[in-house]
């Protein structure tokens, strides 16, 4: 019985795992405190995580009927992410393992998204299942990474971003075309009535060799096509338009490169996780690839796509039973720790 949590950006989660189950999974969004600062606001992150973080811990071993006493370990993020964030999520970890004098773990948030799309169905029934080579695209607000899984807890990185992350790239789009933060959910729902074809905007990289990604061109481009046509915001069509050419431009990157590297590293495949994974016009722009490609695919479930603990629960889960130690009580939080494997901060 592991409880795991995370508070690395602007989510608050505690999740109880149990031999490969999530038994649940509970999370709190501060999305409506930083819309009307069009973005997350690292101070008041902190400030959020600290008083939601205990009651939401409490959630956790409510809805899995756990008394603290029974946890075996405590784990939590320990990096990438917002230092105040992190602290937060890191030091509960390491105050409830020191007095239930249990093992705690601190955990690598990007390789917990890398596992995260095997864990199929909702707590409490959630499982974690056997992990198949594969290549996995990594795309949220903050990152957007390629990596070659092996096996379980057996990665390398293969590219990342340049500059803006895909789910920065909608947000900030998003706020060029007026639409609430985080404008990636608006996009993508405005697009399913908009003409894909109706504007021409850069695939940034898609003929690059490498496995990296770079998106702020794409934004820029669509600033300027802004201040040339600015007409165009008062038509609502042109909007829904406008969001379905920008979402094309940036999926069928995320999705030429993907499977690109999936050929190339002779894997058969194919899995992604991370909040723009939850973008319907991605999800299905990967499965019709990959079925063209002879690819099998395994998107996270929506759940886990955004923030979770239960994603750093099973990893931490896995690493304890294969014997990894735990972690010093004093160890620090990592917020520039770089995912490449056996790496520490
Ligand atoms: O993984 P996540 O919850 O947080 C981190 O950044 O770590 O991802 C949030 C990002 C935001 O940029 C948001 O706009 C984007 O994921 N996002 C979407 C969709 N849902 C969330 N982007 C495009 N389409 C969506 N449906
Ligand atoms: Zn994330």
């Amino acid at each position: 019985m592991l409880l795991a949590i995370e508070t690395s950006c602007d989510e608050t989660s505690a999740a109880v795992v149990h031999e490969g189950r999530v038994l649940s999974n509970v999370v709190s969004s501060q999305t409506a405190l930083h819309e009307e600062y069009g973005g997350v606001v690292p101070e008041l992150a902190a400030r959020e995580h600290l008083r939601n973080l205990m009651p939401i811990v409490r959630a956790a071993l409510g809805q899995a009927a756990i008394a603290p006493n029974r946890l075996e370990a405590v784990a939590a993020t320990r990096g990438p992410g917002l230092p105040g964030a992190l602290l937060v999520g890191l030091k509960a970890a390491q105050a409830l393992a020191f007095a239930l004098r249990r093992p705690w773990l601190g955990i690598h948030h990007h390789e917990a998204h890398l596992y995260s799309p095997w864990i199929s169905g909702e707590p409490p029934s959630a499982v974690f299942l056997p992990v198949q080579p594969n290549v996995s695209l990594i795309v949220s607000g903050g990152h957007t990474l390629l990596a070659r899984v092996n096996g379980e807890l057996d990665h390398e990185l293969l590219g990342g971003t340049l500059d803006d992350a895909a789910g920065e790239c909608f947000d900030k789009i998003g706020k060029l075309l007026g639409l609430p933060y985080p404008a990636g959910p608006q996009i993508d729902r405005l697009a399913r009535e908009g003409n894909s074809s109706a504007y021409s905007f850069p695939r940034p990289l898609l003929d690059d060799a490498s496995d990296d990604f770079s998106f702020s061109g794409l934004k820029t481009s669509v600033r300027y096509f802004l201040r040339d046509h600015p007409r165009l915001l008062e038509d609502g069509q042109a909007i829904r338009d406008l969001c379905a050419s920008v979402q094309r431009a940036i999926v069928e990157v995320l999705v030429a490169k993907t499977v690109r590297a999936a050929r190339r590293a002779r894997v058969s495949w194919v899995t992604a996780s991370g909040g723009v994974t939850c973008n319907q016009g991605l999800r299905r722009a990967l499965a019709t690839a990959c079925t063209a490609e002879q690819l099998q695919l395994r998107l996270a479930e929506k759940v886990f796509c955004t923030d979770n603990a239960a994603m750093i629960g099973i990893l931490a889960e896995r690493k304890l039973a294969r014997g990894q130690a735990a972690m010093d009580l004093c160890a620090d939080i990592a917020p520039g720790w770089a995912l490449s494997p056996g790496s520490m901060p």
